[in-house]
């Protein structure tokens, strides 16, 4: 194995620290706590551990945690209700509906109900416009995560070619805006992509983020190259349940210069960086500074 590899789980806890400090400062200072609200509908497992882990690690580093739970038969209204009280809560400086949502809520409709000025997620079609004109927004969480490992790793990534594998609204497109940003030669491919392998074998950053469990192989990536797995897969090997990415990791580090595993790479970013926009967004609404290396 030759690839370096980016440890997440450090970085987050980095990441947490900073976020840590800076609440201490906001309540010593200014007396003010930043609070995240999580709206959760139904009772998904996988969304149930998410919300959990995300209250844990809201008061670990020091601010208030509100958790809503609701029945799975939750009418859009009520939950449209809810959502512009915590609008109008002051104690609220964060809000995130947990996703997906039953069948019966329009998603869209629910996170456009959210003052954008709260959207920890980044979702809300406001904060999508002005990360998408370059201007200051709210970041969605995970391609913000990417951002800090790459920035970290790289110094400056301008010039540099970026592929992202992968079209989702909550990462392919963001990640596309972030890299733009940041000015790196973007592509988008996805699964109906020509000659995929080829397009990965151009990217100096190759970003992986489709969900199909060890789709890109070792001879995908180009030699040095650096490689974010934003894939969490279960899957079944050898009568274990394993937790793998969306790049075969042993063949990718072979040749890769750098790579993130999974678990351990991406996926704590994820919640230490809403843990960040949340504080962002306390800054924001307040009127004072924002920490220092935790925006976009
Ligand atoms: N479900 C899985 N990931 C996410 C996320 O980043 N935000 C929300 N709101 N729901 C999710």
């Amino acid at each position: 194995m030759s690839a370096t590899i980016i440890d997440g789980k450090a970085f987050a806890a980095r990441v947490r620290g900073q976020v840590a400090e800076h609440v201490q400062r906001l309540k010593d200072e200014h007396g003010i706590t930043p609070g995240l609200a999580v709206v959760m509908v139904g009772e998904d497992p996988a969304s149930q551990v998410y919300v959990r882990s995300k209250g844990k690690q809201t008061v670990e580093v020091g601010m208030n945690s509100y958790e809503h739970k609701l029945p799975i038969d939750t009418a859009e209204e009520d939950l449209l209700t809810l959502i512009k009280t915590l609008n109008a809560d002051p104690a609220v400086h964060g809000i995130l509906v947990q996703l997906p949502l039953p069948d019966h809520l329009n998603s869209d409709l629910v996170i456009n109900t959210i003052d954008p000025a709260k959207d920890v997620d980044g979702f809300h079609i406001s904060n999508v416009g002005l990360l998408g004109t370059g201007q200051k927004s709210m970041v969605p969480c995970t391609p913000l995560g990417c951002l800090m490992m790459l920035r970290d790793h790289h110094g400056s990534l301008s010039g540099l070619n970026a592929v992202i594998v992968g079209r989702s609204n909550i990462v392919g497109k963001p990640m596309a805006q972030l890299l733009l940003g940041d000015s790196c030669t973007v592509t988008i491919a996805h699964s109906r992509t020509r000659d995929l392998a080829e397009v990965c074998r151009r990217a100096d950053i190759l970003v992986a983020a489709v969900g199909r469990p060890e789709m890109v192989p070792g001879d995908w990536v180009k030699p040095g190259a650096t490689v974010i797995d934003v894939g969490i897969n279960r899957i079944e090997r050898d009568g274990k349940t394993k937790l793998v990415g969306d790049v075969e990791f042993a063949s990718a580090a072979q040749v890769a210069g750098a790579i993130t595993p999974v678990p351990g790479g991406v996926g704590p970013m994820t919640i230490a960086c809403l843990l960040a926009n949340t504080l962002t967004a306390a800054c924001r609404v307040n009127g004072l500074t924002e920490p220092q290396g935790l925006t976009a």
